[in-house]
């Protein structure tokens, strides 16, 4: 667990580009003590964790990866992604490993076991942990949508989840995100698609917080979406909801923009804004879910100009986040293409992460790298 100073205003006092230069100039350090290049979590501001998602769960049990048995995860199997994981990162997010399908696959039955081993490999690697997630419309079991439950009954049931959760990671789980995706694009809640605002009214919303702050006092609670890295209907959705939410004490501590973001799209260059009015409330704000896709088709490699720009998008967002005094995690949903959800999902798009499959580190990476250095070395 960190113990977190508090922001201090000076932290962007230099840029990335005058990193560089300070770096040459021997003012920052360009290799750590054991002469190797820092890392990013060794790169960063005390004051900011840098998390990945941890492979496994979800589109991974389909994939056919290479020295991986079909169904392995990548977190428990691949060594050199362990390897990467433990030395980069200060803080992780279970990718699909405590989303309800793979924690809770039957009624009664619990599946801890890859949950539980992120959380012990995080505490040897003095990680951060990002609960994901409690409140969600989508990976819910059959046994939950399907079910012939009454109201009351399907209360129970998400009640007896969160706090089953959020109370075996007492203490161990640093930010949850009780809530993630209720609002459609137009700021409407997901009303017929997620289940338990259908069946049980809004009101869960807020009844999903206090469960879970009940269960672990001390985990900071938020709000995550994406598509919300801007002002608009639904950004402008969550601030009204959370405004009214704390006005009736409703224990929430955060909001977080997951940052699925994409080359074909121009960045959000409002997001600080953004991130500063939810921090004015008095919240904690993170970036979540960041990577930068781009188009480039099956066979293809990505050329200098869309990395760069990859590179840049990824730069604006941690430099978005490290202006905003309680932005105080910023992760990137995996590191390797190797292991990405987007070609999964979006046909002919990749390459989204900030090293290849090979683990080799593309320009993004270094632009983190940079900004982190220039960010710390303003302190
Ligand atoms: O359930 C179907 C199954 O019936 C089918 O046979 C199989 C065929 O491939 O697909 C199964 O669905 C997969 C699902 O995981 C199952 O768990 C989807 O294809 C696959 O795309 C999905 O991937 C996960 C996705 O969440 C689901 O929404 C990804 O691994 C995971 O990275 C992604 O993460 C989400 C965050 O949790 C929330 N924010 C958005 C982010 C990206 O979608």
């Amino acid at each position: 667990m960190h113990i977190r100073t508090p922001r201090r205003a000076t932290r962007l006092a230099v840029t990335a580009a005058a990193a560089t230069a300070l770096v040459l100039a021997g003012t920052l350090p360009a290799t750590a003590a054991n002469g190797k290049h820092p890392s990013l979590r060794d790169a960063a501001p005390a004051d900011l964790v840098i998390g990945t998602a941890a492979a496994g769960g979800g589109h991974h049990l389909a994939q056919d990866y290479e020295g991986l048995e079909p169904g392995q995860s990548p977190f428990l199997h691949d060594q050199q992604y362990r390897r990467e994981l433990k030395h980069e990162f200060s803080s992780l997010s279970p990718e699909n490993q405590m989303k309800w399908e793979f924690i809770h696959p039957e009624q009664g039955r619990y599946d801890f076991a890859e949950a539980d081993a992120i959380v012990k490999f995080a505490r040897q690697h003095k990680q951060d942990v990002r609960g994901h997630t409690l409140l969600w419309h989508s990976q819910n079991p059959a046994w939950v949508e399907e079910g012939d439950f009454t109201a009351e009954e399907l209360r129970a049931v998400l009640k007896d989840h969160i706090q089953t959760l959020v109370g075996r990671y007492k203490g161990q789980i640093d930010q949850w995100d009780v809530a993630n995706e209720i609002f459609d694009e137009g700021g409407n809640l997901r009303t017929s698609e997620n289940i338990w605002i259908r069946e049980l009214g809004p009101g869960i919303i807020a009844d999903a917080f206090r469960w879970a702050h009940e269960a672990d006092p001390d985990a900071k609670l938020f709000f995550n979406d994406y598509n919300v890295e801007w002002k608009g209907p639904k950004s402008n959705a969550y601030y009204a909801l959370i405004q009214d939410l704390l006005k009736q004490d409703v224990p929430v501590d955060g909001f977080s923009v997951q940052g699925h973001l994409s080359t074909q799209y121009g960045f959000p260059g409002d997001l600080r804004e953004n991130l500063q009015r939810f921090d004015d409330l008095g919240l904690e704000t993170a970036i979540t879910e960041l990577d930068v896709r781009m188009n480039v088709p099956e066979g293809q490699q990505p050329t200098e100009s869309q990395l760069a720009q990859q590179a840049d998008y990824y730069q604006q967002a941690l430099e978005a986040c490290l202006a905003v005094d309680d932005c105080n995690s910023f992760t990137i949903w995996g590191f390797t293409d190797r292991y990405s959800w987007v070609p999964v999902f979006f046909t002919g798009e990749g390459f989204a992460n900030v090293m290849t499959e090979d683990y080799e580190r593309k320009p993004a990476y270094y632009a983190l790298r940079d900004t982190l250095l220039a960010a710390a070395g303003g302190k």
